[in-house]
């Protein structure tokens, strides 16, 4: 791995142990067992196992950092100037249904601002990386890493965009349909896959254009900022154009050439 730094295997090596819990629950799904956070929002036994082996890994690897975990919450360091924010499953319902779509997502601050992620996505082996100013890899299930970079198509004819949909007990559907409707009016496909770090790692592989979803949590996005910024994408909050999505959690993606007419649509 040429291109990942000694922090950056570290999250990998976290990331790989997490995902063996994943791949072991996930071939027995239907003796999975689960319970609710809230309306259609489950937590899986594999959740909370994958997160404690890749805290395990990284506490031992990074002793002192804080973290910001899905299902355990905040755990301070004596490192106050990093923390890992960590989804040890992104993409839980697919899991629960047996769908091979879903990721482990693993980011750090540093100073308070995002440096590096990783997102794994398990079921294709296919790990997605990047670390400020150093550029978005993908190293791939042959262990080809091949350097990220966002096309730049200007014209939303020509794209696909993901999205995520709000849900039972979730606020905003109005609003998505509306988004939706323009969205799907004018671009040449629209895509709700289910795992918004894979979402984001995709605009960064090119395999999407773009990206938008409302009332993501930061352990959704956080690595998912940093692969697709250093891929070449627009990361910002919609809205507002703030170059920081992670307080409310509304993010909108693309290269920059497609960025004014995909936020045009979503006003
Ligand atoms: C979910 C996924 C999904 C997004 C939801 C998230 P989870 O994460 O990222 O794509 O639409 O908003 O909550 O709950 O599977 O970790
Ligand atoms: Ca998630
Ligand atoms: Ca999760």
């Amino acid at each position: 791995m040429p291109n990942a730094s000694p922090l950056v295997t570290v999250m990998m090596a976290a990331a790989r142990k997490g995902a063996r819990v994943l791949a072991r629950d996930f071939g027995e799904v239907e003796n999975l067992q689960v319970s609710r956070k809230g309306p259609a929002d489950f937590v899986t036994a594999a959740d909370k196992m994958s997160e404690e082996k890749i805290f395990e890994s990284l506490r031992h690897d990074r002793p002192g950092y804080g973290y910001l975990m899905e299902e355990r919450g905040e755990v301070g360091g004596s490192d106050k100037t990093h923390r890992f924010i960590i989804d040890p499953l992104d993409g839980t319902l697919n899991f629960m249904h047996g769908n091979p779509h879903f990721s482990i997502s693993i980011g750090v601050e540093r100073d308070g601002e995002l440096h590096a992620g990783v997102i794994y996505d398990l079921m294709r082996d296919e790990m997605f990386f990047a670390e400020t100013g150093h550029g978005a890899f993908l190293l791939d299930s042959r262990g080809i890493e091949k350097r990220l970079r966002v096309p730049n198509r200007s014209d939303i004819t020509e794209c696909i965009i993901a999205t995520g949909t709000p849900w039972l007990g979730k606020p905003g559907h109005a609003k998505f349909l509306k988004e939706l409707h323009k969205v799907m009016a004018h671009s040449a496909g629209i895509r709700r896959f289910g795992s918004a770090a894979l979402d984001l790692a995709w605009v960064a592989a090119g395999r999407f254009d773009g990206f938008w979803e409302r009332g993501l949590q930061p352990w959704d996005i956080a690595a998912g900022i940093v692969i697709a910024r250093e891929a070449g994408a627009i990361v910002q909050e919609l809205d507002t154009e703030n170059p920081n999505p992670m307080g409310s959690g509304d993010i909108i993606c693309s290269g920059k050439a497609l960025l004014p007419e995909f936020m045009q649509h979503l006003t």
